[in-house]
């Protein structure tokens, strides 16, 4: 009998600090450093983010989205054989967020690793926990995306301050005898690494280069609207479907225009795109995660539904996911 891989429960969490646009202006703009909720709203879609504390870190939201993924599929931790988290911005450099995370779900033994690949990180961790499962590596894995990315913004730099925040979701993936992932495709194009990167590194105990976040906005809008839609197609061909196959398209949230556009491609209506960056900004490898749980607790997603999750972001990296729900 053929084994595939199936989601059982989705959870979320974000960090309870709201930070509106307009908050986000006034702190700014005490610093001399001016933007407007007007901008924001037109350019990108985002109405609000959630801030971590200071003390908060991407295993300590990522253990709640994860309880409440668990909760959600009736499981308990300790049934849990694979957990892999997807962060750029992990607790430590090492050990990875997956084993802290793990730690605080109580439990000990199971594979637990970290995937990087920044926006991406939640297709790229699906992909790689499906595959396990279907091979018989794990059967019951706890798949998260969960990030702070409010510790590596520039808080003087507005064209990327006002873009990303901070949250975690969590998805738990079972074996199954009848298919849940349908298909998947994952990409990277190393050469692209400076539009969207990080540059710094820690090195003799100090900070080596910049710490902080760089963005070539236009170039990274230019290359995500193409791969976007080219991942859903491949992934499409790959499990014998079509655009009007998607009951629910579920692109990384980072900005309405690249999302409304990736829908337009697959001649999708607006109805059927799943928009959370309104709310919670641009949260990296946590965004379709979150942009999964609210839909499926607010009931827009419905058991069979067919969904199309599709990521893209620093590497520069980018990969599709279609999976019957
Ligand atoms: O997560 C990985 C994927 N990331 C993305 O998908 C991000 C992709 N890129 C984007 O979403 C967009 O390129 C941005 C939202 C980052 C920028 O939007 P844009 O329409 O490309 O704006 P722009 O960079 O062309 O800037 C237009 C103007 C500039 O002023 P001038 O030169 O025309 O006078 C900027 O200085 O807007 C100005 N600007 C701002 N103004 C107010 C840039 N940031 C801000 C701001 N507030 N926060």
């Amino acid at each position: 009998m053929t084994r595939y891989s199936r989601i059982t429960g989705t959870g979320s969490f974000l960090p309870p600090r709201r930070v509106t646009n307009a908050d986000l202006a006034a702190e700014l703009g005490a610093k001399g450093v001016e933007t407007s909720d007007e901008w924001i709203v037109e350019r990108t879609g985002i109405r609000a983010r959630h801030f971590a504390a200071p003390d908060v870190t991407s295993s300590d939201l990522g253990a709640e989205a994860a309880r409440r993924a668990l909760e959600a599929a009736g499981r308990g931790a300790g049934e849990i054989d694979l957990i892999i988290v997807a962060t750029s911005t992990p607790d430590m450099v090492f050990p990875s967020a997956a084993c802290i995370l793990q730690n605080k779900l109580g439990i000990a033994g199971c594979a637990a690793f970290d995937v990087q690949a920044v926006c991406s990180g939640f297709v790229y961790a699906l992909t790689v926990a499906d595959s396990l499962i279907r091979t018989g590596g794990a059967s019951k894995a706890l798949v998260i995306g969960a990030e702070v990315f409010s510790r590596i913004l520039d808080f003087t730099d507005r064209t990327t301050c006002v873009l990303f925040g901070d949250g975690a979701g969590a998805v738990v993936l079972e074996a199954s005898e009848t298919p849940g992932i349908l298909a998947s495709d994952l990409h990277a194009d190393g050469k692209h690494v400076s539009i969207l990167c990080v540059p710094g590194n820690v090195s003799g105990g100090k900070v080596l280069g910049d710490p902080l976040l760089k963005m070539d906005g236009q170039a990274v809008f230019k290359l995500a609207v193409g791969v976007l839609e080219d991942a859903a197609r491949a992934t499409l061909a790959k499990a014998g479907k079509t655009d009007a196959d998607i009951d629910w398209l579920i692109p990384h949230q980072a900005n309405i225009r690249i999302m409304q556009s990736t829908a337009r491609k697959l001649k999708l209506p607006m109805d059927k795109l799943v928009v959370t960056v309104d709310q919670h900004g641009n949260t990296s490898a946590a965004s379709i995660p979150l942009a999964l749980d609210a839909s499926v607790r607010s009931g827009k997603i419905r058991k069979g539904d067919t969904l199309m999750l599709e990521g893209v972001g620093g590497g520069f990296t980018w990969g599709a996911v279609l999976l019957d729900f």
